[in-house]
């Protein structure tokens, strides 16, 4: 059985990276979608609470499942058995830290394939950052993520 791993923050999760998982969930019999719990940023959600939006956002899709993870990513990737990471690649301006997360992940676990997926081109310029500052400040992010999200996000205002 093929299996990946989608790794990222999600703070919320977007359209961008439900286009991704959905993606991924056809190349693939089992997608991952893994939060990292100790990230540095300062996140508007709980893991808990960003894993309960991905997991509505995707309940449409059987081969999808949502877990957490600490550390290196290799070293959940090792745990969970699994040698593909995708990650969705949005614009030039992602391409060198991406390339040097691909490459430094390549050099800790050899067997390790990040595989990117170019970005649907109405997503290009999303990301989780840019659609809270316009929330926060009022502005509309309809069709930017899940409606359920917009909610989550109106709770913790
Ligand atoms: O959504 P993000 O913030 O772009 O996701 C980044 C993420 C979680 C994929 C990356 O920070 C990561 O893999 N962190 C785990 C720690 C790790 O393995 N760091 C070394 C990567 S070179």
């Amino acid at each position: 059985m093929s299996s990946a791993i989608y790794p990222g923050s999600f703070d919320p999760i977007t359209n961008g990276h439900f286009d991704i998982i959905c993606r991924a969930a056809k190349i693939f019999d089992k997608v991952t979608v893994a939060v990292l719990t100790n990230s540095s940023k300062k996140p508007m959600f709980t893991t808990e609470e960003k894993m309960e939006m991905i997991k509505h956002v995707t309940r449409d899709l059987p081969n999808v499942e949502v877990d957490t993870f600490s550390g290196l990513l290799i070293d959940y990737a090792k745990q969970k058995d699994c040698n593909v990471v995708v990650k969705g690649l949005r614009a030039v301006t992602d391409f060198e830290y991406e390339f040097q997360m691909a490459l430094m992940n390549k050099k800790l676990h050899n067997d390790l394939e990040t595989l990117f997926l170019t970005t649907n081109n109405k997503y290009s310029y999303l990301s989780s950052s840019i659609v809270k500052e316009v929330f926060k400040l009022n502005g509309c992010v309809e069709e930017l993520v899940d409606n359920y999200v917009i909610e989550q996000m109106k709770k913790k205002l």
